[in-house]
């Protein structure tokens, strides 16, 4: 092992901790390494036999407490795996199992976990607990999805369309729906990547106040509109998440307001030629995209979807780095 956690004396110093909050927080420059550092990751995996993964453990005595206050499929198993991948090992936690679920602060909780493992990825609905949990833990903290914010799934995106499509600055993409946290994400991606970002929403479910000033200071190229098809002309990518996101009320009211930003045959069309469809599942097939849009050739989902695992691997690389 090359560290073991409980023999950090409890009144030693630690370096400020490298948390993983928001893209807003970082220089385009240290993302672009992170997913540089996620397709060679990408690429050694795919040449590497079980028995040799083991062996380039970079984590090796490291341990990662993944705590959800919400339900996931890729985020808890991407982390999961990931994180074995490259050695370290793994706590999964839900928060009504903990003492949070009874009240004790998540201060008090940033405090005790400090003391037992390397790294926190938490999936909560509120983004002030997220900040409260990194403000008051001395190890790393990473955002697993708040109501404001998802970057894990947007830095996963960018590396799919960089993929796809070659490098992604002064490209265009569309998002085309609900002004969600996902979204918002998108949001700081095109001011740290140099994209081009429209959005289309309809106007009761606009973007908050806060992220369209961010964006009108960042000085990125983003537009907020409520025409779908004028943010989907010639656009390089076309982005749409489901209509009720986790903790949403309204339900009815999202569904009839949203129904023009549907992605579908008609809508696609509209994009460029060789445009791609991304969605970060899960999706809600009928809702905001049709099954022949998900399901046909310009969709990467699936490879969104995996990439996850590889830019969180470089995500705790990162996080973990003495
Ligand atoms: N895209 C995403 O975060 O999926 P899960 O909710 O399944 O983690
Ligand atoms: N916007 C969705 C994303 C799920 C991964 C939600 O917050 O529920």
């Amino acid at each position: 092992m090359t560290s073991v956690k409980a023999l950090r004396p409890a009144s030693s110093k630690p370096a400020a901790p490298r948390h993983f909050l928001d893209l807003s927080e970082f220089d385009g420059a240290t993302l672009k390494g992170l997913i540089d550092a996620a397709v060679r990751r990408k690429k050694a995996r795919a040449g590497m036999s079980r028995g040799a993964l083991d062996k380039d453990a970079p984590l090796d005595g490291k341990m990662l407490a993944l705590i959800f206050e919400k339900p996931s499929t890729r985020t808890r198993i991407s982390f999961d795996v990931g994180m074995q991948e490259l050695g370290g090992r793994t706590l999964v936690l839900t928060g009504q199992e903990m003492q949070l679920g009874r009240g004790e602060t998540i201060a008090d909780t940033a405090r005790v976990l400090s003391r037992y493992v390397d790294a926190v990825m938490i999936r909560t609905l509120s983004h002030d607990t997220l900040n409260e949990l990194a403000e008051n833990a001395s190890i790393p903290v990473i955002n697993g999805l708040t109501k404001l914010s998802h970057p894990c799934q947007v830095m996963a995106d960018v590396m799919t369309f960089e993929e796809k499509k070659g490098s992604i600055r002064g490209r265009t993409v569309a998002w085309t729906g609900d002004a969600n946290n996902v979204m918002a994400s998108w949001v700081h991606a095109a001011a740290r990547f140099e994209f081009r970002l429209r959005v289309a929403t309809p106007a009761e479910l606009a973007p908050r106040p806060a992220i369209k000033s961010w964006a009108a200071k960042s000085g990125a190229d983003i537009r907020f509109i409520r025409d779908a098809e004028e943010a989907v002309d010639g656009a390089d990518v076309v982005v749409t998440d489901a209509w009720v996101s986790m903790g949403d009320k309204e339900v009815t009211k999202r569904h009839n307001a949203l129904q023009p930003y549907q992605v579908n045959s008609a809508l696609m069309a509209r994009a460029a030629k060789d445009a791609i469809f991304m969605h970060c599942l899960p999706a809600h097939r009928g809702e905001e995209v049709t099954d022949e849009i998900i399901d046909g050739p310009q969709s990467v989902v699936f490879d969104e979807a995996e990439n996850r695992m590889h830019i969180q691997k470089a995500i705790l690389e990162w996080c973990l780095s003495e």
